[in-house]
Formats: C-alpha cells, structure tokens, sequence
C-alpha cells in the first residue's frame, strides 16, 4: 500500500506544474520549518522534499487530495504541537493537519506550508476498570481493532480499512456499531486537546460542555467507551448486472424490516470496477459489506443476499480486525477522488432504482473522462442511531429523524477533468434528492454528514442551527484565526 502512495507524490513532483518549486525547494530549507525544527524537542522531526517520511508525511487515499508542502512535521508530544502552532500562527504560515489523510475534499488534509502528520500519537492503553480505551489520534482503526482484540472489547469506529481515526470522530463517525451505540463522536469520553493558543487540556463534559461539542484546534488523544467484542460474522459480496434487481429488493426489505441493532449492511452501486477481476466497465455492478455482530446472525436478516448469485462471497464468522482488513480499499490510490452526500429518510425500491441510474447515467458519461470508479453507497441504519446521545454535538445539529447518509464517490485519473467531476456530483446529488422528494421523503432540511459532504457544502446544510454556538465558540477559542490557516471547513 505504502509503495503505491509513494508513487502517486513522486508523480504529483513530477508531472505536475509544482515541478520547478520542488526541485529549487530540495536546495533552500523554508525559513519556518527550520525554525520549527530549532524549537521542538527530541520527540519530534522535520522531514523535507526527498525524504522518504516526507513522502509518507504529505501522501492521502487521493492523489488530489495531495499537495507539495515546504516540510513535514512529525510532532511526538502534545507540547511540541502547541510550539510548532505559536510559530506557525505568529509568522501567519498555511499548515495542515493529517491523521489517516482519507479526506476526499483537496486541501482539507494538505498545504503547500507546513505539512503536521501526527503518526507519533500512536498509544492504545485499554482502561478496564472505566472500560474506556486511550487512543492516539494518529492511528488508524485496524491498529485499534488489533491493539484491542486481546482484551475481547472494541470500540465504535471506521468500517473499512485504512481510514485514520481523527478525521472521522471529528466529523461525527458511522460505525458497523452506530445502530447500538450511536454515532462514533457519541462514545468519545474525553479528548486530549492543543488549543490554538498553543495550552494542551484536557476536554470532557465536565471540564468545558461547549468546547467538548464543537471542539478547535488539535486533538493528540481520544479516550472511547469499550464494548465487549466477540467473533463476528460478515464479508463482502459483488453481484453482477443481472441480478441488481434483487439487491435493490433485498436492501429495501433489510432497510424497512431488520430491527435487530447487531445487523449492518452497505449496498453500493458501481460502475468501472477496474480492479476486481470481474471488471467489467461497461455495466454497473454491486458491492455488497454485509455485518452481524456476533458469530452467527438468526436466519432470515441476511438470507435474501446470501442466496443473490454472486461473482465473489467471502461472508464468514471472523475476528473484527479480520472483517475490517477484508475491506480494502486501495484500489482507488494514485487516483483524484471526490465525495459528495445527500441525507434521505428510507431506502424505498424507487429510491434506489433511482441510484442505480444515476449510476448508470454518470457511469457512461463520466468513463471517457478518464473516469476510473464510481460507486453510490447506501446505509440503511435504524431510525434510532441518533438517539443514544443526549448531549448535543457539532454534528447533527438534529436528532430527532433518523436520516440515512447516502455516499457519491467518483474517481478519475486526469486532473483536466476535476471541475466536470465536480460538477456531476453536485447535479446527481440533487437528482436523488428531488428522486426522494418526488416519492414524498420530506428531506428538505435533513443535515448532510460533513465527512461525505463536498468542499462546497453550505455550513448550514451540515451544522444547521449549531452553526451560531459554533461561531462564537471559534472567536471565543481562535481569537487570532491560527485555525484558519489549515484546511478543513471555515466557522
Ligand atoms: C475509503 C473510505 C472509507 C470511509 N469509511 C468511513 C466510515 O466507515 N465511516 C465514516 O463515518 N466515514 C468514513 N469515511 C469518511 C471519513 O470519515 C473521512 O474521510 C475522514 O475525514 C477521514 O479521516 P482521516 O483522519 O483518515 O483523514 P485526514 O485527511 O487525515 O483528516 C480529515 C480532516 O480531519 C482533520 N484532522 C485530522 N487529524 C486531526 C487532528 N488530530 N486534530 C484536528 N483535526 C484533524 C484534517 O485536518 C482534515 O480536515 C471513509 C472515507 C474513505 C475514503
Ligand atoms: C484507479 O483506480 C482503479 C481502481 O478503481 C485502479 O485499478 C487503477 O490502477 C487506478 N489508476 C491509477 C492511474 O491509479
Ligand atoms: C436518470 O438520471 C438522469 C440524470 O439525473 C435523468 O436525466 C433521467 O431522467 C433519469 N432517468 C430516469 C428513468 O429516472
């Protein structure tokens, strides 16, 4: 994986108009980053252009989501980071922040300043008697899985392999568990915290209930509630052209009857799937994640997929951290990537017929772009995921009606194309939400979930009526606007 990332910076160096800046950079250390290097301590690293931890440093899922920063920096303590902020704010310096750099909006994760990978922030420590975990925010969730598998517990987290755990408690956090435990920002206890002004503390409820709902700055630690963890059972299932129908049927019935918490289940809707081996780029096809949480899941919650004839089938009983590397998604890097989002309030058949044309209709129109994937993923949870928190946090600004996140996820190859891109996913992002609306979904208003959400998402869309609170927390903690200097979305 590693190999293939490296490659899409060198050719990010080199084939890109940041060429020449590159080659004079290798020669002239930037004023700041040499700076940065004189003032922290021995826990941390600067790494410039040409070093291999700078490549690792500036790489993302999606090569557009990749800058040419002046420098790396690898921070290993909560201090140095509140150092490196000081002088970054005073000389008004562009930086970024990146955890497991799955951000899919350009910029969010990358600079052509100063560039903060925080790996260091790599601890598990499972705390039996709170039955909380500590967890560094520069992992990503496999290690947790791993790192807690031996204790039999687990914690709420990402659903797929590869995806960092900063990004994705901060935006809010669907999980394989969210239907038990509620959204994965809902189980965080604490977080270990650099403000903009450079002081580390330590935020809970308690300690401070405005900055632990919206918080700014850099998080170094999460503390997580644990669950027991025991065997599950699951896998991933593609299902060719002909036999779509019964997944849309089977993904409605699963969406409009299964009650059971444990059950979980992403159907998505592609087209060009380039790397399997059933490629087939002129039809869609359906890749299917199927979850129980436990060993075995009763009869009749999952039969109606299993007996879909498939082009591949690896559903069986398995550790977590063995369901979790079973989802890779490597497959997209070297490739510019875009996510875009839309919320609805049932997965009816009609709704996801109207998917699957929108795949079909962008699929054809999008390949001869250089278009590489395309895929619609739908996640049916049970209407009551957002009732497991009582306390408000940034996101969702509301509640009360079970929304449902649908995900539009294009790649393509040629950066030549990056507006129509952009531009398709915006226009079928409103195609379904006029397809729901015109069978009578009232998803006017439903909050969009910022982590899918497009760089161009008005804030209200996603924060609603939190949006005043967290303006005002942002002057109240930011008042010199360090944070406005990293990427991300702008109170
Ligand atoms: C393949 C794939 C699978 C996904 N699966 C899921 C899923 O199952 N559930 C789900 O909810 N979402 C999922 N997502 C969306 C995911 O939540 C976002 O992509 C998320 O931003 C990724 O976090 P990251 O740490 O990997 O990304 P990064 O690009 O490193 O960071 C994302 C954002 O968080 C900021 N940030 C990172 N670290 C810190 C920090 N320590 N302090 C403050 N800010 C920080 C960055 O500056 C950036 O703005 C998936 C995305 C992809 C590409
Ligand atoms: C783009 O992604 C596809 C898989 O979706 C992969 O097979 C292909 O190699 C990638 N292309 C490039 C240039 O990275
Ligand atoms: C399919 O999608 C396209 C693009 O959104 C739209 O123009 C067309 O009307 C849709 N067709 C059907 C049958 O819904």
């Amino acid at each position: 994986m590693f190999l293939v990332t490296s490659k899409a910076v060198v050719a990010l160096l080199f084939c890109s108009s940041f060429t020449l800046a590159a080659v004079e950079e290798e020669n002239f250390k930037n004023p700041v980053c040499v700076q940065i290097g004189a003032s922290i301590s021995s826990s941390s690293d600067v790494y410039y252009p040409g070093h291999p931890l700078y490549i690792k440093g500036v790489s993302h899922w999606a090569s557009s989501s990749s800058q040419v920063a002046k420098c790396v920096v690898e921070p290993g303590t909560a201090t140095d980071i509140g150092i490196i902020l000081g002088i970054l704010g005073k000389n008004r310096t562009p930086f970024a922040v990146k955890g497991g750099g799955h951000a899919t909006n350009p910029t969010y994760s990358s600079t052509t300043g100063v560039h903060i990978s925080i790996y260091r922030f790599s601890k598990v420590l499972y705390n039996k008697g709170s039955q909380t975990a500590d967890i560094g925010a520069g992992l990503i969730w496999d290690d947790v899985y791993a790192a807690l598998e031996p204790y039999g517990v687990n914690v709420v987290g990402g659903r797929v392999s590869g995806v960092g755990v900063a990004g994705v408690i901060l935006g809010g956090g669907y999980s394989w568990k969210t239907n038990q435990h509620g959204l994965i920002v809902d189980t965080v206890t604490a977080f270990e915290l650099v403000k903009p002004d450079g002081k580390v503390v330590t935020v809970t409820k308690a300690s401070d209930s405005r900055l632990f709902s919206g918080l700014k700055g850099i998080v170094t630690k999460f503390t997580m509630r644990t669950f027991p963890q025991t065997k599950v059972w699951g896998g991933m299932i593609l299902v060719g052209t002909e036999n779509i129908a019964k997944v849309t049927a089977a993904t409605a019935a699963f969406s409009s009857k299964v009650t059971d918490p444990k059950a979980g289940l992403i159907t998505a809707y592609n087209f060009g799937l380039a790397s399997s081996p059933f490629q087939d780029f002129r039809n869609p096809q359906i890749s299917l994640l199927l979850f129980y949480d436990g060993p075995n899941p009763p009869r009749g919650i999952f039969d109606a997929f299993m007996t879909i004839p498939s082009l591949l089938n690896d559903v069986s009983t398995k550790t977590f951290a063995s369901l979790i590397k079973g989802f890779p998604t490597d497959s997209t890097l070297d490739n510019r990537s875009i996510f875009c989002s839309l919320s609805v309030l049932s997965l009816t058949p009609s709704f996801l017929n109207a998917v699957l044309n929108e795949t079909n209709y962008w699929g054809a129109k999008l390949t001869p772009k250089s278009g590489a994937f395309i895929s619609y993923a739908t996640e049916p949870f049970l209407p009551s995921i957002y009732s497991h928190n009582k306390d408000s946090t940034a996101f969702p600004p509301v509640r009360s009606k079970g929304f449902l996140p649908v995900n539009i996820f294009y790649s393509w190859t040629n950066r030549a194309f990056d507006e129509e891109f952009y531009k398709a996913a915006r226009a079928s992002a409103t195609a379904l939400s006029n397809a729901a609306k015109a069978e009578g979904q009232s998803v006017l208003g439903l909050p969009v979930y910022p982590n899918y959400a497009m760089f161009d998402t008005p804030l209200e869309n996603m924060y609603g009526s939190n949006l005043p609170t967290l303006r005002s927390l942002k002057s109240q903690v930011d008042p010199q606007n360090v944070m406005a200097l990293a990427g991300g979305w702008k109170f």
